[in-house]
């Protein structure tokens, strides 16, 4: 497993050597031996509509956080979210014998689990704590890292305060509906600064800081799903997405991931994420860009979102396109059109971007590429020059 994360995103020796060291078949009893060694997410737990509660996390995206989150031996560690406590005997395995993890967890059969584990893998230096991570663990703070494996909304106020000075903050931080996994320090004035940010998706932290999404279920292979408090109406929207709908192509090679061009999106009105299988064709609604779908906007009178084609002058590439349903179909298709130049200028120039969170009412700033107001801060989303790739990074 460690080999095949290494031969396309090479992890740190450490934490390399912290996978290698717990065996992750422990904390996922329910799998085989091939899912558990393999670098997906397994999925523990299950609500009644099917949504998965609780998981034990792909260990590439696991241990590419656990690098964002530079651990030393002897460290103190809070983890948000311990879910199997995989994470926690990873963490445990890196801050060492001299180190502690604490781990809260939301749900108690699933902490009495991640507990039987850790004593199952004979990790010593780990304690489950049960509860709501809103609140982090006092007792046993400070902490020099904390890290979140549950999508969080806005950060708790208790987490920067049980983080000692100077220490790193890791989490997978909604915007939007797109998830960034920061690693974040705060500087004296209380401004949170991100030194890196990776792309990710997390099932959303639940219990006092719950910001539900919003899913519209327009048919059996189409939901349309909205953070950040949107506001449509789904029988409007369901009259809306009925085909046929037009296409508009842009001639741009799909050759890099979509990152940027999400961010772009992020901006616009009724910005949502389409989730659609490719059997939507056989209704007649046009192709998603991605297998799960597509990123795109919904408002009153218009539903759209990406879709590609296979290139007509590079047969191995596929050609982003645009389409939109609806009777403001064509503004829809503008509106995408004009973001999609947007990310073919300046991808690029743009290497990547700054994520930071500001107290409420401060955070203007000039080269924005995004900013969202939460209920107790603003996050500012900026752009990181492709220059400036090898600058040394804070923290
Ligand atoms: C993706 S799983 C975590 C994976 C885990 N770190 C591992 O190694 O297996 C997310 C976990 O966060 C838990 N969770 C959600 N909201 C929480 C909250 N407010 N406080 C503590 N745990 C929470 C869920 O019950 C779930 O077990």
């Amino acid at each position: 497993m460690v080999d095949g994360i290494n031969s396309w995103q090479p992890l740190s020796e450490p934490v390399a050597a912290a996978m290698r060291q717990v065996p992750r078949h422990l904390f996922v009893p329910d799998a085989s031996l091939e899912e558990a060694y393999s670098n997906s997410t397994v999925v523990t737990r299950r609500d009644q509509d099917g949504i998965a509660t609780s998981s034990s996390t792909g260990p590439g995206l696991m241990g590419a956080m656990l690098d964002q989150l530079q651990l030393r031996p002897g460290m103190p560690v809070l983890e948000i979210g311990a879910g199997t406590g995989y994470n926690a005997a990873l963490l445990a395995a890196l801050v060492g014998p001299a180190g502690h993890v604490t781990a809260v967890e939301i749900t108690p059969e699933v902490a009495d689990d991640a507990r039987a584990a850790l004593t199952a893998a004979g990790v010593t230096n780990a304690e489950i704590v049960c509860g709501d991570g809103e609140y982090g663990h006092r007792p046993n703070a400070p902490y020099d890292r904390i890290i979140a494996t549950a999508g969080a909304w806005e950060l708790p106020q208790s987490w920067g305060d049980q983080l000692a000075e100077g220490g790193v903050l890791v989490a997978p931080l909604r915007i939007k509906g797109l998830t960034r996994s920061v690693a974040l320090t705060r500087d004296p004035s209380g401004v949170w600064r991100s030194h890196s940010a990776l792309n990710c998706g997390f099932m959303p932290i639940r219990g006092r800081g719950a910001m539900p999404e919003r899913n519209i279920r327009l048919a059996e292979d189409l939901t349309v799903r909205f953070d950040d408090g949107q506001d449509v109406d789904a029988d409007e929207l369901r009259r809306v997405a009925s085909p046929p709908g037009e296409v508009r192509w842009s001639r741009v090679l799909i050759d890099r991931p979509l990152d940027l061009l999400d961010l772009y999106l992020a901006e616009l009105d009724g910005f949502c994420r389409v989730l659609a299988s490719a059997s939507v064709t056989e209704r007649g609604l046009i192709e998603p860009v991605a297998g799960w779908g597509s990123m795109g906007a919904a408002t009153r009178q218009a539903l759209g979102y990406l879709t590609k084609r296979t290139s007509l002058d590079n047969q191995y590439l596929d050609e982003l396109g645009v389409c939109a349903y609806g009777p403001a179909a064509a503004s829809m298709l503008d509106q995408l059109t004009e973001r999609v130049d947007r990310w073919r200028r300046t991808r690029e120039a743009i290497a990547g971007v700054r994520i930071e969170i500001h107290p409420p009412g401060r955070g203007e700033v000039a080269d924005a590429l995004m900013t969202v107001e939460k209920r107790h801060s603003r996050v500012v989303v900026r752009p990181r020059q492709e220059s400036e790739r090898r600058a040394p990074q804070p923290g």
